[in-house]
């Protein structure tokens, strides 16, 4: 049996078969760019997600950046980052002209809470990260950045569909970012993102900064640039909605059977609050010293693994910064995340379980 990480191909028949027929309605209708797909999406995310206004755009990277623009910030300014996370948040500072400054991180790669520590009076923007679907403790965040004076852009690629204290990811922070890369809990056929905000005039100068600043055709009122979602994205991402809350069930459960069949393995650490509300289900990460042994077993026994991720960002070469970042450094040394999504089935599951287990025996 082979088990891979994740096998997009694997969508259910009925899936693939809406899809199909959304492609085929929109090569009839002949609308490629803009049109009714991308208002529904906005739409429909706007009330999924209760927020005021939400923005489709090309990746999820831009929309990072499309946030940092509206919000004016740029050279001479500092952003506090992160250490572990997908190199798109650091990447975004950089393309505006700012400096990333990194903080390390807690032992499951959220921002350490003393992250305050690194404010100086260039500093303009913190960005937490909800890695692998784990909501920072946002209250406390946005408290914390208010009385600082500083912004805050939300990087929720990783966390569509997580709330805290009824507030989903996303709408906490002046601005929220969503990826809808194809792996994420709701992905599209290709590349799609999305920026999230409450405040009019934010969401207004995000439009403008993604579609060559124009309000209205040929009328151009700021430099920007072509990030607009394609509408074929929109149409599938429109279908895939329907199917998220039966999918967050399916991650739920394959969690907590994992959770209930590791618990007793002294040497492996598993992701807390996996099951809360808070958390989407995205990525079950656990954590070993003897993370690459395990990761050539599981191979052996065809089973797919992937590491999110092997290396912390100030250790790259473009983002290079002294300092220990020494929970960033343990996870990226330690993580690694077992198959999770909604196509895998029992038997999979179980197949995981009897493997890590006989490994650790
Ligand atoms: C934490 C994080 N930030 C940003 C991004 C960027 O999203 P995209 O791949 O859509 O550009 C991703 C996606 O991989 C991510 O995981």
């Amino acid at each position: 049996m082979n088990i891979p990480f994740l096998d997009l191909g694997r969508m259910e028949a009925s899936l693939k078969h809406r899809l199909k027929e959304r492609f085929s309605d929109l090569i009839d209708a002949g609308i490629f760019s803009g049109g009714k797909e991308v208002e529904a999406l906005e739409n429909s995310v706007c009330d999924f997600l209760k927020s005021s206004f939400s923005i489709p755009c090309a990746n999820g990277t831009d929309a990072l950046e499309l946030a940092l623009r509206a919000l004016g910030i740029g050279s001479g300014d500092e952003v506090i980052v992160p250490a572990m996370t997908w190199v798109s948040t650091a990447e975004a500072v950089v393309m505006v002209g700012a400096k990333p400054v990194f903080w390390d991180t807690d032992e499951e790669g959220l921002l350490r809470k003393d992250w305050g520590k690194a404010v100086v009076s260039k500093s303009k923007a913190v960005i937490p990260v909800h890695l692998y679907g784990k909501m920072v403790d946002m209250k406390e965040l946005d408290e914390k950045a208010k009385s600082l004076g500083l912004f805050v852009i939300e990087d929720a690629a990783q966390a569509f569909g997580a709330f805290q204290y009824g507030r989903a990811a996303g709408t906490w922070g002046d601005v929220g970012c969503l990826s809808f890369y194809p792996t994420k809990n709701i992905g599209a056929l290709g590349e799609a993102g999305m920026c999230l905000t409450q405040e009019a005039e934010l969401a207004k100068k995000i439009r403008l900064l993604l579609n060559h600043g124009q309000p209205i055709r040929d009328q151009h009122e700021l430099v920007g640039r072509n990030s607009r979602i394609d509408t074929l994205q929109a149409a599938f991402l429109n279908v895939m909605l329907k199917d998220f809350k039966e999918n967050q069930q399916k991650r739920k459960t394959i969690a907590k059977r994992y959770l209930d069949a590791f618990s007793g393995i002294e040497e492996l650490g598993l992701p807390s609050g996996i099951l809360e509300e808070d958390h989407n289900a995205h990525l079950f990460v656990i954590q070993t010293e003897r993370r690459d042994e395990l990761k050539a077993f599981l191979a052996e026994h065809s089973i797919g693994t992937a590491i999110h991720y092997p290396r912390i960002l100030p250790k790259m070469k473009p983002f290079f910064s002294e300092g220990l970042y020494k929970n960033a450094r343990s996870l990226a040394d330690r993580c690694l995340s077992i198959p999770l999504n909604p196509f895998i089935q029992p038997i999979e599951v179980e197949t995981v379980v009897e493997v890590i287990k006989k490994f650790f025996r």
